[in-house]
């Protein structure tokens, strides 16, 4: 076995997969069946100074993803105080407590949670160009604590700049990304929209946006020294192990979370620790960051048609039918031929082979 464990600031976690603010994690309950379900760490569902009144219809599966409209926790923070988060605290994990949303907000709860928890993820889900809110709720959040503090930063912000004011500003580490809207669906039998919101919108979540979180997450580790925790999409150990390439230091889940169930995480563990097992690194520290060293300088421009591997090829034909240049044949012993001179070197059919059979 590889050794997937990791340290962040105090926190030993076994493994490096948590839940992610949501409705997996949305009381002491929620973290137990998360420690069960083979996390390394618990984060909680972001409390506000009062409890959210949630509109209904809130969560969809949709052609492009899934959708959600939740807002913070619907308990009240007297709740949590009193009754969730030692729940919480008893699952003897490492803690991170989501709160939100203001400064004056984070000001006025972050000393309140500081005692059930080893470090705080602030989430602002705030989307425009002026850096000031997320500064002023690290600012705050740090004027009263003595915790560590993260901030959780929308996909919709310029990451670099975002980054490096929230390291400027004190921030002990950066959770991204939050999900990705507004977006709408419409239920073809009413003709209303899904969400029960004031707008119908939502907001994106899960597979659909894995590359854009894993570009934020890139983006933001070579911003800033602090530690990065990448979120987006994450379904398998395979998007882990990704994520940890492009530099994080750990990753949360939440839709596939929802979709299918707290043992997800130590499923996604185990991946993780199968993919270091199969390609010979015995820990994380071996690929953490490697895609980072590993980017092109530049654009390439030149052609490169792909090699067929006869052995692997099944003559399926997908590769022929998403060529769009017409470059790809299956020749009568079943196997796929590129036409060196059409082919354009678009690369589309070596992600489209399901049996590896086509390489650059
Ligand atoms: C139903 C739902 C509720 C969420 N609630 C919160 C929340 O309270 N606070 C927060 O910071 N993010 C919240 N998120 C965002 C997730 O924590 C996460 O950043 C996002 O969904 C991307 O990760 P995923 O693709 O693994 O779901 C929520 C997401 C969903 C789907």
């Amino acid at each position: 076995m590889a050794d997937i464990s990791v340290k962040i600031f105090d926190m030993e976690l076994e493994n490096p997969v948590m839940p992610a603010a949501g409705p997996t994690v949305k009381d002491g309950q929620a973290a137990h069946e998360a420690k069960e379900g083979g996390a390394g760490a618990i984060v909680t569902k972001t409390i506000s100074v009062e409890a959210a009144d949630v509109p209904r219809p809130n969560m969809a599966q949709t052609k492009s993803g899934f959708m959600n409209s939740e807002l913070w926790s619907e308990l009240s923070p007297k709740q949590w105080l009193e009754k969730e988060y030692p729940e919480v605290v008893k699952t003897e994990l490492p803690v991170i407590a989501g709160i939100g949303y203001s400064a004056d907000e984070i000001k006025k709860l972050a000393k309140q949670v500081e005692p059930f928890a080893d470090a705080l993820e602030l989430s602002t889900h705030y989307l425009g160009d002026d850096t000031s809110p997320v500064v002023e709720s690290i600012k705050a959040a740090k004027s009263v604590v003595d915790i560590p503090v993260m901030v959780k930063l929308s996909p919709q912000v310029d990451i670099t700049t975002f980054a490096e004011a929230a390291e400027e500003a004190g921030a002990d580490g950066i959770v991204l990304i939050n999900s990705f809207g507004p977006t709408l669906d419409i239920d073809l039998k009413t003709g209303k929209p899904l969400m029960g919101s004031e707008d119908g919108y939502g907001w994106l979540s899960g597979e659909a946006i894995f590359s854009l979180a894993l570009r934020c997450v890139y983006q933001a580790v070579a911003a800033v020294d602090i530690p990065v925790i990448a979120v987006g999409g994450i379904s398998s150990g395979e998007d882990a192990v990704k994520m940890i390439m492009a530099g994080a230091e750990a990753v949360q889940v939440c839709t596939e979370a929802i979709i299918n169930g707290a043992h997800v995480y130590g499923r996604i563990a185990e991946e993780i620790d199968k993919y270091l097992e199969k390609n010979g690194y015995s820990n994380l520290e071996e690929i953490r960051g490697l895609a980072q060293n590993n980017s092109p300088e530049e654009a390439n421009f030149k052609t490169i048609p792909p090699t067929v591997d006869e052995e692997a090829c099944i003559g399926c034909g997908i590769c022929v039918k998403s060529c769009v240049y017409n470059a790809i044949e299956i020749n009568g012993d079943n196997i796929a031929v590129i036409d060196q001179d059409s082919c354009e070197g678009c690369g589309l059919c070596i992600t489209r082979c399901d049996f590896d059979a086509l390489r650059l």
